[in-house]
């Protein structure tokens, strides 16, 4: 038995304990709970980057316009399902400073988080043409939208973009495409997992053939402006957030309060829906609710099933934290940057010692640093490196668990403390030696 920093019998009992079929597909959750466990029991630190979570303090101005909206009442009052003027005037305006694309405030609505704004966006595309009932992803991705397409029992299709990055893309996308079955595709941007950002270049081919096969595409920006490669910090001045938006009418963004503003815990985001779309009616739409454009049955059939608006006081808060960014006041990026400088630590330790970055390019670009990244160690399947990394008391996510073909571990950057680069060196040290 290898001499390991977690006693190797007490890993496999734990493991064991857990019943799963393959530890290699095990969920966030179950990765949680088993470090978690082996941690108590075996009073070993672990370096926790299986979770997605905000290790940043919220925002505060959110938390003060949050208070004062509290202060003046507005948990009494159920808020408007459309979104208070507020956000959706500011929501516009954050859009126009930080990705220069215009569109009205009608079509920014509040959502409970980004998870929500997806929701209903499959919800709504899948119903608007019979036939068109399936979601592309263009992989990797989070699996919780997978999962949201279980619970409504929709569709899809992926692919994993990793072999078709740049003029390629086009070939690949009009395989799925030209079926005709295919509503709506989605991609983050940045990626999670992987973290390449797609290219200006590809998202207008994204954009032409969304156009061509009238296809609406589904932009996910909840790590909005954080390719650190680029200088996204100044409202109203070039370099912009890259967004398909420039190619296309059949978008809908969804802009999370998450992770650009540490907000997490109020589930509050904005999806933006084009006047285009927005105003739009399809048959679908009409025949199974007896009217209605795009964002008309969004709002006021689909959210207000779902939740019946956003949480008042979260909206004020979201709206002070869009507004104070395009005056200039709170530079929110150079608060996340703290992510892009633990990865490029993170990647060192790694690869000095025989990993590898497994998406390491934006075609000839190395890819940014940021909130994760991935790795793969040689000989190791992405399962295989997942579980023996626990005996070392380090935590992440097997990339299969995401549409990715390729094998290796998503790592985040957001749990990170400064006291953990030396044990991580010092357990990779003996990985090495054990592994060789
Ligand atoms: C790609 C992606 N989309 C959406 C979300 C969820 O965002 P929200 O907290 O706004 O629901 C996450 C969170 O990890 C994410 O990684």
């Amino acid at each position: 038995m290898k001499n390991t920093p977690v006693n190797h019998q007490i890993v496999k009992e734990v493991i064991d304990k857990y019943g799963l079929p393959d530890f290699g597909k095990a969920t966030i959750r179950e990765v949680v709970a088993i470090s978690t466990e082996l941690e108590k029991e075996t009073n070993t630190e672990f370096i926790h980057m299986e979770m997605g979570v905000p290790g940043l303090k919220p925002a505060q101005v959110g938390i003060d316009a949050e208070i004062e909206a509290l202060h003046n009442g507005v948990a009494s009052i159920y808020p408007n399902i459309n979104g208070i003027p507020e956000v959706k005037q500011e929501a516009a305006r954050f859009i126009k400073a930080f990705i220069n694309i215009d569109v009205s405030p009608e079509g920014c609505v509040p959502v409970t988080g980004s998870m929500q704004g997806t929701y209903a966006s499959f919800l709504v595309s899948g119903q608007c043409t019979p036939g068109k009932d399936t979601i592309l992803f263009i992989d990797p991705g989070f699996p919780v939208q997978k999962q949201q397409l279980a619970v409504i029992g929709g569709k899809y299709e992926s692919f994993d973009v990793y072999e078709y990055r740049g003029e390629k893309l086009q070939a690949e996308l009009e395989k799925f495409l030209s079926k005709g079955n295919i509503a709506a595709m989605i991609y983050s941007n940045p990626n999670n997992p992987a973290w390449f950002c797609l290219t200006e270049q590809e998202l207008q081919i994204i954009g032409e053939m969304a156009n061509t096969y009238d296809v609406i595409v589904i932009e996910d920006l909840a790590y909005f402006a954080m390719d650190f490669r680029k200088d996204l910090a100044t409202p109203f001045k070039a370099p912009f957030q890259a967004s398909v938006a420039r190619y296309t009418d059949n978008y809908i963004l969804q802009i999370s309060g998450s992770k650009a503003f540490s907000y997490a815990g109020q589930r509050i985001g904005v999806t933006v829906i084009s006047d285009k779309l927005y105003h739009r009616s399809y048959p679908g739409l009409t025949k199974r609710y007896g009217g209605g454009t795009f964002g008309s049955v969004y709002i006021h059939r689909v959210l207000y099933a779902l939740s019946s608006g956003t949480s008042h006081s979260a909206q004020h808060a979201l709206a002070a934290m869009f507004k104070a960014a395009s005056d200039g006041t709170f530079d929110f990026i150079s608060e996340v940057k703290e992510y892009g400088r633990r990865a490029q630590r993170l990647k060192k330790i790694f690869t000095d010692y025989g990993f590898t970055i497994v998406y390491d390019h934006d075609l000839d670009e190395p890819i940014a640093d940021g909130f994760y990244f991935t790795i793969a160690y040689p000989g190791m399947s992405g399962g295989q490196l997942m579980e023996e990394l626990i005996y070392y008391g380090i935590s992440a996510i097997s990339l299969s668990t995401t549409g990715s073909n390729q094998q290796g571990l998503r790592a985040c950057t957001s749990f990170i403390k400064e006291h953990q680069y030396d044990l991580l060196e010092e357990r990779l040290r003996i990985f090495r030696q054990n592994n060789s």
